[in-house]
Parts: C-alpha cells; structure tokens; sequence
C-alpha cells in the first residue's frame, strides 16, 4: 500500500498546527529510500552533489543535466516525501524565459514536485512565473552558497542591523511572489525566529537555530560521512565514515590473509 504523499499544502498545514517539519538531502536511491522509510518529510535534492557527491571546491560547478540525473533517481525512488530539486547556478539567473523552462524540467523530465531557487527580491520575478505556471517553489537565504563568491566565505550571514532588514524585506517579497517554504542558512537564531513569525510560509532552517519551522542538512553531514570539513550546526547522528574505513580494512585484511571467501561463501 502506497504511504500518504507529502504535499505543500501539508506543509503549510503543519506549521499551522505547530507541528516541526524535517527535511534532508539525497543523491542516489539507496539514501533516498533510507529517507522516506526514516519519516523524513521534505527530501532535497540539493546542488550541493556537487561537493558532496562529486567532490567540487563549491557547488558553482553543478549542471543542470547533473542535476536532473540525480532528481530522477531520487524522485523514483520516493514514496512519501516531497521531492524538491535544487536549481543550479546559471539555470535561472539569466532570464525569466530560461528560468521558467529550466524549473518545469524538474517536474516534467525528472519527476521532482517543486524546484528550490537561492536569492531574494531580484529573483521574484522569476518565482512568480514558476507558481504562476503551476511549479511549487521554495526559496533559500542567507547563506546562498551559489554566491560564495561574491560573499568571501562561509561565515554566518545578516549579523549586521542592514543585512538583517533586507532578508526580512526579501522574506515578505519572496512570500508575495508565491514561494511555499523558505530555506534559511546560517543566519542569527533571533532573525531567524522573527522572519518565522512574519511570513505564513513554512522555514527550513539550516544554521539559523531552533525557531525555524522545520530543519534540514545534509545527510552526508549527520550520517558522518562528508569529512572535508564541519560547520557548527551539524549534529552527527553517526559516524558512519569511520565505521565504512573500518569494515573496507577487516575486508582488506582478509582478502590479503585468505581469510575471505570462506568455503561456506563459496559454490
Ligand atoms: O544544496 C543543498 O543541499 C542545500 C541545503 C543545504 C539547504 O541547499
């Protein structure tokens, strides 16, 4: 029997009743199924495959047709969550026209249910033209990785009185132009809590502390299997890294003492 579908509605409907929302990301089938089973209510399909996945310097070198490989595979193998697929860097910041053909390829040619853009104001336009054409959005700010560039680093975002005030101004306008969530990355817990309360939308926070509606982060990150660095606000719920390194060398071990396969592991 099929599992009941997550929709935007749902969403909407939980933050109305007060009810956490969790979401995470995934590549490739074995995680997404592992997702779906484990409860998890939004599943990104997040560009940052690109350094997680592929192993890039920052995600600026993901593609769309990267991107719609992974969304298909993810979007097949989820029953239950909403499947959301991350729209890479130059796929709709040219113009309207591209945004919009390049968003309904993720629902068209890989089965995603919504499309996550990163930017606020100057990009409503755009947002716009996606709900308007029937595609649920959700927003990302703070800490827009596709802008690391442009920012000099990963540090935590709208800590001054200015930047705050433009991120709430880019919440409302982002809320008006449709969106049905808005992730929040690494921003002040405070900000975060009163962006929350402003909007009706659901937020996703990632770094931006407890007040969020929901929480997402990488799965690579909780499960202890991205290394190259740790931000602050993952919490490893295993180490599974360590534990991968340890199985690979007893294999290794064995293979080399003769120990594996055995008779029994044999025909
Ligand atoms: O690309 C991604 O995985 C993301 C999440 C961390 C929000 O944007």
């Amino acid at each position: 029997m099929s599992r009941e579908k997550i929709t935007t509605a749902k969403l909407l409907a939980m933050k109305e009743r007060g009810e956490k929302i969790a979401a995470l990301t995934a590549y490739e089938c074995l995680f997404a199924r592992v997702l779906d089973e484990a409860g998890v209510d939004v599943i990104l399909v997040g560009d940052s495959l690109g350094m997680v996945f592929a192993g890039y310097e920052t995600t600026l070198r993901v593609t769309m047709d990267q991107m719609l490989y992974h969304t298909k595979i993810v979007a097949d193998s989820v029953e239950h969550a909403l499947v959301v697929g991350d729209m890479p860097f130059m796929s709709f910041q040219v113009n309207t026209e591209a945004a919009l053909r390049n968003a309904g390829r993720f629902l068209q040619e890989a089965g995603a249910r919504a499309v996550k853009v990163e930017g606020g104001e100057k990009i409503a336009d755009r947002v716009r033209r996606m709900v308007d054409a029937g595609i649920p959005v959700m927003g990302h700010l703070g800490l827009t990785p596709q802008s690391i560039h442009q920012f000099g680093g990963y540090g935590v975002r709208a800590k001054g009185e200015a930047e705050a005030r433009k991120l709430l101004h880019d919440a409302e306008v982002l809320e008006q132009a449709g969106v049905f969530s808005l992730v929040l990355e690494k921003i002040p817990g405070p900000l975060a809590k009163e962006v929350s309360e402003k909007i009706r939308v659901p937020t996703i926070g990632i770094g931006a502390g407890p007040h969020c509606d929901g929480q997402i982060l990488v799965t690579q990150d909780l499960l202890g299997l991205f290394e190259r660095f740790r931000p602050k606000f993952v919490r490893r719920y295993a180490e599974l890294g360590k534990a991968a390194r340890e199985a690979c060398a007893a294999y290794v071990g064995d293979v080399r003492e003769g120990g594996f396969p055995s008779i029994e592991e044999s025909f």
